[in-house]
């Protein structure tokens, strides 16, 4: 399959909508990373998903919609999930809620879960295609699966050219980490990823404290065991460097550490919302370039655990996971 890549203006949107249309795959921009986008409603085009991407059929997956108010004609808002939305879509936080009983999102996108989970992504170029197709548009980040996650179109080309119709060239991510999700489907409210919004914002917004899945998300590497793998790049990852050596690649963040010919920065005065628009990128870079200079690992200076730290901490901890 050719891969076309489509430019950010009218021509290259209504393109990359009829080919959704039509049951496609196109990768788009969002505020937080590129996904993958198939028509939600349409079984084959889900399921070719899952097969570009080598995604396990049990991993469900994110549907996008242009407004708060399409979203809520699939699942059953709370009244705490109506306020979360006015609080903070467009942006990058997803919610899980149930099933509507009208839903139409294809049950290979929910993994025959009775939740479903929802988000309206911000930036114009992505509100504007989901806006022309006028239907739930599922999309994973798109990278093969378990690695990497994508922060522009380039990304997108190097891990899936040939694999999907075409992606939609919106330019690099403004977040760079993904959505934060929320699932609201149970008693109390569960923080299952961390992501663009904080857990300060959320916990605000909510006016209490969330659950945190045990282990998984914690700020602090506990048991990397427990993780999964996942934003793996080749080359092997460690963490809280405090020092580097000249066989490794480091990831900076703040003042660099002495020590390694080959450094990405983060972000030199320690801003973690520079840090996390530069991530994922950063470690594409340090793999790369690693390993055509023959480097052995990629050490990563300490982030700190608050704010937007929490998902940087998090994806880094899962690149750092041993591979199955
Ligand atoms: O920022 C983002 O969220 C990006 C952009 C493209 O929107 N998307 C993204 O998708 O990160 P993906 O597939 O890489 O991650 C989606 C996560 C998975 O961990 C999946 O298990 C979880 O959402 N998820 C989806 N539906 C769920 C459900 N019904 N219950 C619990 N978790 C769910
Ligand atoms: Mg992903």
């Amino acid at each position: 399959m050719h891969t076309r890549l489509l430019h950010n203006d009218p021509q290259g949107l209504a393109t990359a909508a009829a080919l959704l249309r039509a049951g496609g795959l196109v990768a788009f921009g969002t505020e937080t990373v590129y996904g993958l986008g198939a028509d939600a409603g349409n079984d084959t085009a889900v399921a070719a998903i899952y097969t570009a991407k080598g995604r396990p059929g049990i991993n469900p997956l994110i549907s996008h919609f242009a407004s708060a108010d399409a979203a809520f004609e699939q699942v059953e808002a709370t009244p705490l999930a109506r306020r979360l939305a006015d609080r903070f879509w467009p942006g990058p936080l997803t919610m899980v809620l149930p099933r509507g009983t009208h839903c139409g999102i294809s049950t290979i996108a929910t993994a025959g879960l009775p939740t479903a989970a929802v988000r309206v992504p911000a930036g114009q170029t992505t509100q504007a295609l989901l806006a022309a197709c006028g239907f739930p548009v599922v999309a994973p980040s798109a990278n093969p699966s378990g690695r990497v996650s994508p922060s522009d179109a380039q990304h997108v080309l190097a891990g899936l050219d040939g694999r999907i119709d075409a992606v939609l060239d919106c330019g690099p991510c403004r977040v760079g980490v993904e959505s934060t999700i929320i699932d609201l489907s149970r008693d109390v409210p569960v923080l299952l990823r961390p992501g663009g919004i904080t857990l300060e914002a959320l916990e605000a917004a909510c006016g209490m404290k969330l659950a945190l899945p045990a282990g998984s998300n914690d700020a602090r590497p506990t048991a990397p065991g427990q993780l999964s793998s996942h934003y793996a790049p080749g080359l092997p990852v460690r963490l809280d460097a405090r020092s580097v050596t000249p066989d490794e690649a480091l990831l900076a963040f703040g003042p660099p550490l002495p020590g390694s010919a080959l450094v990405w920065n983060l972000s030199a005065t320690g801003d973690l919302h520079e840090a996390a628009a530069r991530l994922f990128a950063g470690l594409r870079f340090l793999d790369m370039e690693g390993h055509r200079r023959g480097l052995v690992g990629i050490a990563v200076q300490p982030v700190p655990g608050h704010g937007l730290g929490r998902a940087i901490r998090d994806r880094l901890i899962r690149a750092a996971c041993p591979r199955p």
